[in-house]
C-alpha cells in the first residue's frame, strides 16, 4: 500500500508517496540516494544501517518506512553542518578509527546516540554500545579513543 508520509530528514522537512512496507534502509539509499546508510546483513545484527530516529541510533534494515510518520531521521549525511564536520566524525579521522569504512556510519551514529545519553562515558560503557557495531577491520581500540576525544570535543561545544 502506498503511504504519503511526512518525515524531517537531515533537518529538511520532506514528504514522501511509498510504499509503508518498504525498509528505511532501501527508502534511503535507493529512493532518496543517501547511500552512507549501509547494508550490512539485513538482519539487525551487524549496524551498518544505523541512522538516528528522534536523536536514537536505529537499524533502518528494521524499520517499515511508514513508523517514521512525524519523526526526525539523521543520516550519516547530516551530522555535518555548514561545511563543518560533527566532532565525532572529525575524531574518527584525527584518530583514524577505521579502515575499510563500511561500518564508520553506523559507528558514528551509534556513539553520537550514546555521547547524548552519556557524555561522560568510561571505555567499558563504549565497548557496551558499540558491542552490536561490528568492525570487520579490526579498529576497535581506535573506535574507543575516537569516542573520548568526540565526548571531549562535544562537552565542550557542539553536541548536534
Ligand atoms: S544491515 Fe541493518 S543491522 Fe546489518
Amino acid at each position: 500500500m502506498i503511504d504519503t508520509l511526512k518525515f524531517t530528514l537531515n533537518r529538511k522537512p520532506l514528504q514522501l508517496k511509498v510504499d509503508g512496507e518498504r525498509r528505511l534502509l532501501w527508502v534511503l539509499r535507493s529512493d532518496l540516494g543517501l547511500t552512507g546508510t549501509k547494508y550490512g546483513c539485513g538482519e539487525g545484527i551487524c549496524g551498518a544501517c544505523t541512522v538516528l530516529i528522534n536523536q536514537k541510533a536505529s537499524r533502518s534494515c528494521q524499520i517499515p518506512v511508514k513508523d517514521i510518520q512525524g519523526k526526525e531521521i539523521i543520516t550519516i549525511e547530516g551530522l555535518a553542518e555548514n561545511g563543518r564536520l560533527h566532532p565525532i566524525q572529525k575524531a574518527f579521522i584525527d584518530r583514524d578509527a577505521l579502515q575499510c569504512g563500511f561500518c564508520t556510519p553506523g559507528m558514528i551514529l551509534n556513539a553520537y546516540s550514546l555521547l547524548l545519553e552519556k557524555p561522560r562515558p568510561t571505555d567499558a560503557e563504549i565497548i557496551r554500545a558499540m558491542n552490536d557495531n561490528l568492525c570487520r577491520s579490526g579498529a576497535h581500540v581506535r573506535i574507543i579513543q575516537a569516542i573520548q576525544t568526540a565526548a571531549q570535543g562535544m562537552r565542550g561545544g557542539r553536541k548536534r
